[in-house]
């Protein structure tokens, strides 16, 4: 099976689970399995839960953890709902990992529309049933107050609004239908020169986390993530925007159930980035349960 998202943060992440052979392991942003994969070979007398709302890419993470062992069940669902998605298979668990965002797997198919490198429809939903816009909508119908909002809130792009002017005038003369035709708009905007990074990679950002609700998300996850673990248990979160890591920050600060693992964050080595570009940005906070 060809492997297309390379996981983050991966022996950090591992080490500071601090795994024992009968672990109750709840990873909650199951993806492509490459954190499950590693949880799975560490827990032979213990369960893996793993939870996604993107139902399109579970069925290639059960096939690859099952090439490990079969002590594992898959819930398609939301993370904010972590209670009552692991109820059936457990009242508490002894681990939870959280590694957000979009996978490299759903980055890297066109028809899903999440990057500005592939030509394809403005889509951008991780769970194409249950998500009420799609990129499209925002981009062809929003006013251009709500574009400059949502661009300048979840993506902190200083060019928010000439961006969200320039995108109601072009979709005057036409639709606009595709990720390359927005990120050519955005980038016609930025002056020549100014950026490090794409330009549209802030506005890909804030369509992606405001039509998933991913800081919605995220709140309601930290808020009951803790309530499900028992006592000693960790719970590893890796953010790859300051908008998450904030969130996480704030909440394992406090919450008076919690105390930090590591005091400091943890940021992938130059090797890692080397390798993964996506690492790049990655934080990883981990947090025990002392209630
Ligand atoms: C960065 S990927 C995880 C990659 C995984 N750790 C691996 O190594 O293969 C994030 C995953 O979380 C899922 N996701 C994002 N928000 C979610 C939510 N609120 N509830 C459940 N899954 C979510 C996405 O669909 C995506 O598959």
């Amino acid at each position: 099976m060809e492997i297309h998202h390379i996981p983050v943060l991966l022996n950090e992440t591992i080490e500071l689970l601090n795994l024992k052979e009968n672990s109750i392991v709840v990873d909650a942003t199951l993806g492509e399995g490459g954190h499950s994969v590693e949880i799975l070979k560490r827990i032979p007398k213990g369960l893996l839960i793993g939870i996604d709302m993107d139902y399109e890419t579970i069925e290639r993470a059960r096939q690859r953890l099952l090439q490990v062992r079969d002590n594992f069940v898959i819930v398609p669902g939301n993370f904010k709902e972590i209670n009552s998605l692991i109820l059936p298979f457990a009242k508490s668990v002894t681990h939870i990992l959280a590694d957000l965002g979009v996978s490299s797997l759903q980055l890297e198919d066109e028809s899903r529309g999440f990057s500005f490198m592939k030509e394809g429809p403005l889509d951008m939903r991780m769970c194409r049933p249950c998500t009420r816009y799609t990129a499209y909508d925002i981009i062809n119908n929003f006013e251009e107050s709500e574009l400059r909002d949502i661009i300048l809130y979840y993506g902190e792009d200083p060019f928010a609004s000439k961006i969200a002017k320039r995108i109601t005038e072009e979709r005057k003369k036409h639709p606009i239908e595709t990720t390359t035709q927005l990120a050519e708009i955005v980038k016609s905007v930025y002056p020549k020169g100014y950026y490090r990074i794409h330009p549209a990679t802030r506005t890909f950002q804030a369509l992606r986390i405001y039509i998933n609700r991913e800081l919605d998300n995220l709140k309601g996850f930290l808020e009951n993530a803790p309530t499900v673990l028992e006592s000693m248990g960790r719970i590893a979160i890796i953010t790859y925007h300051s908008l998450e890591d904030r969130l996480v920050k704030q909440s394992f600060k406090n919450n008076p159930t919690l105390k930090l693992v590591n005091k400091h964050v943890i940021k992938p080595k130059e090797e890692e980035i080397a390798t993964n570009r996506r690492a790049r940005s990655a934080k990883l906070r981990v947090a025990e349960k002392v209630g």
